[in-house]
């Protein structure tokens, strides 16, 4: 990657209790001595438990804080457990992932996906938006079709297209330590950036990769010039793992 804004979002998943914030400290550190991180996005995303004390430790540090889902809804009401866009937008928190295959894989289709990110939007929220297939589609070489379909249907009717990152995750990658073929990767990267601009009118649509990214395997992933970042799970939740993986990327 180059001189561009680079996005590093950190999903903790279910991890996190009141006194992981003090972890935040170490990457509060680097982001200001460290000249290069000038042109860096870094974004929590923690459970929803930990969203307010994140927003209080990262207030003035440039660090943003994003929710790992949300429901669907602008109002108050039912279902009992959920929280709306609204809710989080609330807490002055400014991004939220929507459509992890985690969450897809509890049922969450490509029309509540869709729903969500309309309702995240008119809360004013950004978007992470999460797509990606599994081993058996990418097995039948159905990879490409698969993310046409996730990005069409879950983008359905969506105006504003300015505060949607796109997450390209592939499924089998997610915590199984394998990353996909760096001229792949780069192929999809490409793909999905011509068909948001050709055929979803994204100006300038940006692609961060997910899976199993950590400090060993970035300096590889980091060769691919069209990404724009990476969403980072497992590794994210140390801080030392997750400087590593940044500073790996500086040139
Ligand atoms: P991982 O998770 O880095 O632990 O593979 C990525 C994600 O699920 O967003």
């Amino acid at each position: 990657m180059t001189n561009k804004l680079r996005y590093f979002v950190a999903n903790w998943k279910m991890f996190g209790h009141l006194k992981s914030v003090n972890s935040l400290n170490k990457v509060i550190n680097f982001k200001k001595k460290n000249k290069k991180a000038k042109n860096l996005k870094i974004i929590y995303c923690p459970p929803f438990t930990l969203i307010y004390p994140f927003i209080q430790k990262l207030k003035k540090t440039g660090i943003k804080t994003g929710a790992q889902n949300c429901n669907f809804g602008s109002n108050y009401g039912p279902p009992t457990g959920s929280i709306n866009a609204m809710m989080i937008k609330s807490l002055n928190c400014e991004y939220v992932i929507l459509g992890h295959s985690e969450n897809r894989a509890k049922g969450e289709n490509d029309n509540i996906i869709n729903k969500k990110i309309i309702s995240a939007l008119e809360s004013k929220l950004k978007i992470i938006f999460c797509i990606g297939e599994t081993s058996t589609q990418k097995k039948r070489k159905l990879t490409k079709k698969t993310l046409l379909s996730q990005l069409s249907k879950g983008l359905k009717k969506v105006k504003n297209k300015k505060n949607i990152l796109i997450a390209y995750e592939p499924v089998w990658s997610i915590g199984s330590g394998i990353i996909p073929k760096i001229k792949d990767l780069e192929n999809i990267s490409n793909y999905i950036k011509l068909f948001l601009a050709n055929n979803m009118k994204f100006k300038n649509p940006k692609v961060l990769y997910g899976g199993s990214v950590n400090p060993k395997n970035i300096s590889l992933l980091n060769k691919i010039k069209n990404l724009d970042g990476f969403l980072i799970g497992g590794a994210s939740q140390n801080s030392d793992k997750f400087i590593d993986i940044i500073k790996k990327t500086f040139n």
